[in-house]
C-alpha cells in the first residue's frame, strides 16, 4: 500500500519551501523504503530551491541523511528490514566502463529509486540528488542505502550522507594526504572542515584554514586546522608559504568553487602538489590559469565527486572511527531542528551562522 508522509517540498524557484503530504509508493524490484531518522540542510538543497541545478520543480529536497529500512522489493540482498543505514547519491552501477576499468568511485552511470513519489495530486517529485529526505520516509535504490553500526546516533551519522563524506574524501581520497604533508583547505563551511578533519586523520602536519570569515576560522580551528588565513584580509598564498618553509602545501583543496580561489590554490601549491577542487561552480563561471605554470609546476589538477567515495567501503569505516573518538561528527552539528525549520536553516546558512542543521524526524510527530 502506498504510504503518505510530510516532506519538504521546493515548488519553484525561489520561493519559501513548504510541507506537503507526500506519497511514497511500496519498494519495486531493487528499490527500499526508509524511514528517515535525521537529515542535514546542505547547500545543494538551497541550490535546487534557487533553480541553480535544474528546473524539474517540485523537488523533495534533503539528501544528507540516516535512517532505518522500512521495506524491501524483490532482488534486494543488500539490506533488509531493521537496518540502520546511511543513504548516499552515488550507487554504483558495476557495470559502466568505468566501473569495469575498477574504478567504481567514478561510476558514469550511478542510479536512483525508478519508481516516483509524487503529491498528492499525482504530480511527480523531483528528489534532491536521487534522494529525498527532509521526509518520514522516502524510496530509494537499495545500493543507495549503506549499512552502518546502529550505535552512532543518526544525525552524526548522516552527515556522511554528503558533505562531509565530500570533504574527508577529498582530503583522503582525491588528495590522497599522507603523514607529514602540509594541507591549505580554501573555504571552511561543512565541506572544508571535514577536508580538515580528513587531512588531520591522514596523517596532515600542517594544515591551513582559508575562510572570508573569522568565526569560521575560529570552528576550523576545532576541527585540527594549525594555521588560518582570512583571505579577505591578508594575502593567502603568501600565508601558506610561510606556514611551508616558503614552499607552498602539497595539497591544495579548494571547498568553495570559485576562479578566484582555485588560482589561489593554484599558487599556494609546492611543486609537484595536488590542487583538488570539491567545491561545486556556478555554470556561468570560467578559469584563466598562466598556462607555462600548469606545465612548470607539475603535480596534479584533480576534481572531487563526492569525495570519490565507496559508501560501501567509506561509510562503515568511517562510523567506527565516530565510534572510537577518532572523527567528531557531532562538532558538524550546529543545531537540531524539525521539518518545519529547514526555510530558517537556509537563512542562517546564508549568514554564515551555522554548519550544518540537521532535521531529526520524531516518529508519528
Ligand atoms: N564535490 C562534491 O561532491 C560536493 C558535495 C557536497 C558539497 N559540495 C560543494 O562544496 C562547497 C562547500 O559546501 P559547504 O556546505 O561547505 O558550504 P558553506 O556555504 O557552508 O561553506 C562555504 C565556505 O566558504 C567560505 N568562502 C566563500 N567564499 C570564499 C572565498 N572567496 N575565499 C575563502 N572562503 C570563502 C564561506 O565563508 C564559507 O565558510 C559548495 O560549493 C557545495 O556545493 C561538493
Ligand atoms: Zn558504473
Ligand atoms: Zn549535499
Amino acid at each position: 500500500m502506498p504510504q503518505e508522509v510530510r516532506g519538504v517540498v521546493a515548488k519553484a524557484k525561489g520561493a519559501p519551501v513548504s510541507i506537503e503530504t507526500i506519497v511514497i509508493p511500496d519498494p519495486g524490484p531493487g528499490e527500499v523504503v526508509v524511514a528517515i531518522a535525521a537529515c542535514g540542510v546542505c547547500h545543494t538543497d538551497l541550490h535546487y530551491r534557487e533553480g541553480g541545478i535544474n528546473d524539474e520543480f517540485p523537488f523533495l529536497l534533503g539528501h544528507e541523511a540516516a535512517g532505518t529500512v522500512e521495506s524491501v522489493g524483490e532482488g534486494v540482498t543488500n539490506v533488509e528490514p531493521g537496518d540502520f543505514v546511511v543513504l548516499n547519491w552515488r550507487a554504483v552501477c558495476g557495470q559502466c566502463r568505468s566501473c569495469r576499468k575498477g574504478k567504481p568511485n567514478l561510476c558514469f552511470n550511478t542510479h536512483n529509486a525508478m519508481q516516483k513519489m509524487t503529491l498528492l495530486d499525482g504530480t511527480e517529485l523531483s528528489p534532491a540528488l536521487g534522494i529525498g529526505a527532509f521526509c518520514d520516509k522516502t524510496l530509494v535504490a537499495a545500493g543507495q542505502a549503506t549499512k552502518v553500526d546502529p550505535a552512532a546516533p543518526a544525525a552524526a551519522a548522516g552527515l556522511l550522507g554528503c558533505g562531509v563524506m565530500a570533504g574527508l574524501g577529498a582530503a583522503m581520497n582525491t588528495g590522497g594526504v599522507g603523514r607529514g604533508d602540509s594541507v591549505a583547505v580554501f573555504g571552511c563551511g561543512g565541506v572544508g572542515d571535514a577536508a580538515i578533519a580528513g587531512a588531520k586523520l591522514a596523517g596532515a602536519t600542517t594544515i591551513v584554514a582559508v575562510d572570508l570569515d573569522d568565526r569560521k576560522l575560529d570552528w576550523a580551528k576545532e576541527f585540527g586546522a594549525t594555521h588560518t588565513v582570512n583571505s579577505g584580509t591578508s594575502d593567502a598564498v603568501a600565508a601558506i608559504q610561510e606556514a611551508t618553509g616558503g614552499f607552498g602545501a602539497d595539497v591544495c583543496i579548494d571547498a568553495v568553487g570559485h576562479p578566484a580561489v582555485y588560482r589561489q590554490c593554484f599558487e599556494a601549491r609546492d611543486l609537484a602538489g595536488t590542487v583538488v577542487l570539491v567545491g561545486v561552480p556556478r555554470p556561468d563561471m570560467t578559469l584563466e590559469l598562466p598556462f607555462i605554470e600548469v606545465f612548470g609546476r607539475g603535480g596534479a589538477l584533480k576534481s572531487s565527486w563526492y569525495g570519490d567515495c565507496l559508501p560501501e567501503r567509506d561509510f562503515p569505516m568511517l562510523i567506527d572511527l565516530y565510534l572510537q573518538g577518532r572523527l567528531d561528527l557531532d562538532r558538524f552539528v550546529s543545531e537540531r531542528i524539525g521539518l518545519d525549520d529547514v526555510e530558517a536553516a537556509f537563512h542562517k546558512m546564508e549568514q554564515g551562522e551555522v554548519l550544518r542543521s540537521v532535521v531529526e524526524i520524531v516518529p508519528g510527530a
